[in-house]
């Protein structure tokens, strides 16, 4: 199916959306927009609100107030006008385990009103493109947990949706079928899709997100390209320090002021410190007194991860 994908203007404008569940108060004004083309992380710790965000935005759900639009559709006014520009990749499959894989992607392409024709040559299409035509005419039951997310998410793209949301979709992969699945979303993102993914896997959002946007206790606190948010943890400031050889170190958090914290693998130090001159002068007299010698002072930049961490405790979560 041939596609042309605008790649300005918005694809989804979310407006202080507000949900409860009983009295778990679950959102509580989200806003944000995403620009078509754009590969947006919604990160959170569980329980923060975005399945309850992405269940809104695809029509599973009504807000107690606020509103959302899908590339100009309004989702109350229009659900199946929305449903028609998204594909909606849920954390738990929802496939059918008896169907074969190919009739699996058949049957989502008739829900979307696919024509008999169209619907074939999608699935054959989609099989191949991921990964699958040689599993075409087994039962989605008998694939591995990788292969079921493969297939998972080639059924959102049945009907060639604009956009679409992952809800974790690597949660629960080996390394090597993460990997995978990470250079299939930058492909699908690459074609132009413009995509929603949550993940509680930050180096991945890190790695894959144009734009990241931190939810917690259904509020954003924070929102920015991957750099820009680990750039706010500016107080942290990290060392990684090679030694002539392994040491015992166990006593440097006591012995150095400057030290917040240490971790040593085999020869490397790393460190975070509060004052980096006053930790490299404590790290050099406490290394010498151990008969061990410093090669080499790198200072290492903050990740996304510690940037996450620093704004839940500023949030008051504790990250569990
Ligand atoms: N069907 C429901 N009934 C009652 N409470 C719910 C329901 N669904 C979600 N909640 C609550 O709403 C809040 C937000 O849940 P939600 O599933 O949106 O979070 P999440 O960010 O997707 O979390 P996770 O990372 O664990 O998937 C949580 O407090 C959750 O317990
Ligand atoms: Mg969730």
């Amino acid at each position: 199916m041939e596609k042309s994908y605008p790649t300005t203007g918005k694809a989804l404008i979310v407006e202080r959306l507000c949900k409860s569940y009983k009295d778990t108060k679950a959102l509580s004004g989200v806003s944000f927009i995403a620009k078509r083309g754009e590969l947006l992380g919604y990160l959170g710790p569980n329980g923060a609100g975005k399945t309850t965000t992405i269940n809104i935005l695809s029509g599973l759900l009504e807000p107690d107030s606020g509103r959302a639009e899908v590339y100009r559709i309004d989702v109350a006014a229009d659900p199946i006008g929305v449903k028609q520009r998204l594909g909606v990749v849920p954390e738990e499959s929802n496939l059918y385990p008896e169907l074969t894989c190919r009739n699996n992607l058949i049957y989502a392409g008739e829900l979307y009103g696919l024509s008999k024709s169209e619907r074939m040559s999608r699935a054959d299409d989609l099989l191949h493109q991921f990964g699958l035509i040689d599993r075409s005419g087994k039962p989605f039951r008998s694939l591995s947990r990788g292969l079921k997310r493969r297939l998972t998410i080639a059924a959102a793209l049945v009907h060639s949706p604009d956009v679409l949301f992952l809800d974790e979709p690597t949660a629960g992969l080996d390394v090597v079928s993460a990997m995978k699945l990470r250079s299939l979303i930058r492909d699908i993102n690459g074609a132009g899709t413009t995509v929603l993914l949550t993940t509680h896997n930050l180096r991945e959002a890190s790695d894959l997100c144009t734009r990241i946007l931190i939810l917690i206790g259904g509020r954003i606190v924070a929102e920015g390209t991957p750099s820009e948010i680990s750039a706010r943890v500016s107080s942290i400031k990290r060392l990684s320090v090679g030694l002539s050889q392994q040491l015992d170190l166990s006593d440097i958090r006591e012995a150095c002021k400057a030290i917040k914290s240490a971790s040593i693998d085999g020869n490397e130090l790393k460190v975070d410190v509060l004052d980096v001159h006053d930790a490299i002068a404590q790290i050099m007299t406490y290394v010498e007194l151990r008969g061990g010698r410093i090669l080499s002072i790198e200072s290492v930049a903050p990740s996304l991860e510690d940037a996450f961490i620093s704004i839940l405790e500023q949030h008051g979560e504790d990250g569990n």
